[in-house]
């Protein structure tokens, strides 16, 4: 099996590829939570989008979640928050996690800037495994937010 590291160096690149002659920003993200969820092992990835003062759901695959989460709240909005990617590897030891499935035991949260530095919305991956998520994936779903910064 490919390491992380070169599972990364070849997924930015496919992402790049499948966003790159297409405008629509939802068309993007969807596309990107179907490429994410092919080629990675988790419970449900997708984007939760800032409206106002909370995070509404955007494109995604898996279960269904739920649809809003306020500022600061959950890992989510701890990470809108925080401007900061959150790795959870055991969710029941983050004191304010929002349970959308209780098959989720580990999660990562990466945050999506526009060009002014703002969070405009973040990157949710859950896994049914603990300690599903590391500094690799940060460091490769943080180049994919990049990408996506990209077309704000
Ligand atoms: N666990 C997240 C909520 C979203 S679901 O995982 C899809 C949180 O604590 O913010």
């Amino acid at each position: 099996m490919n390491s992380k590291k070169e599972l990364y160096s070849e997924l930015v690149p496919k992402v790049s590829a499948l966003i790159d002659k297409e405008a629509n920003i939802i068309a993007n993200l969807a596309n990107i939570a179907a490429i994410l969820n092919a080629e990675l092992s988790c419970l449900w990835v997708g984007f939760y989008l800032v409206e106002g003062k909370e995070l509404v759901v955007g494109p995604f695959q898996g279960p269904v979640a739920c649809t809003t989460i306020a500022f600061g709240r959950g890992v989510c909005g701890k990470c809108w928050e925080l401007k900061e990617t959150i790795l959870v590897d055991d969710v029941s030891q983050f004191a304010d996690h929002i349970a959308c499935s209780a098959d989720s035991k580990s999660e990562i949260v990466v945050p999506v800037f526009d060009s002014n530095n703002n969070v405009q919305m973040v990157l949710d991956i859950d896994s049914s495994h603990l300690a599903a998520f590391d500094e690799e994936d940060k460091s490769g779903l943080e180049a994919i937010a990049t990408l996506i910064t990209a077309l704000l």
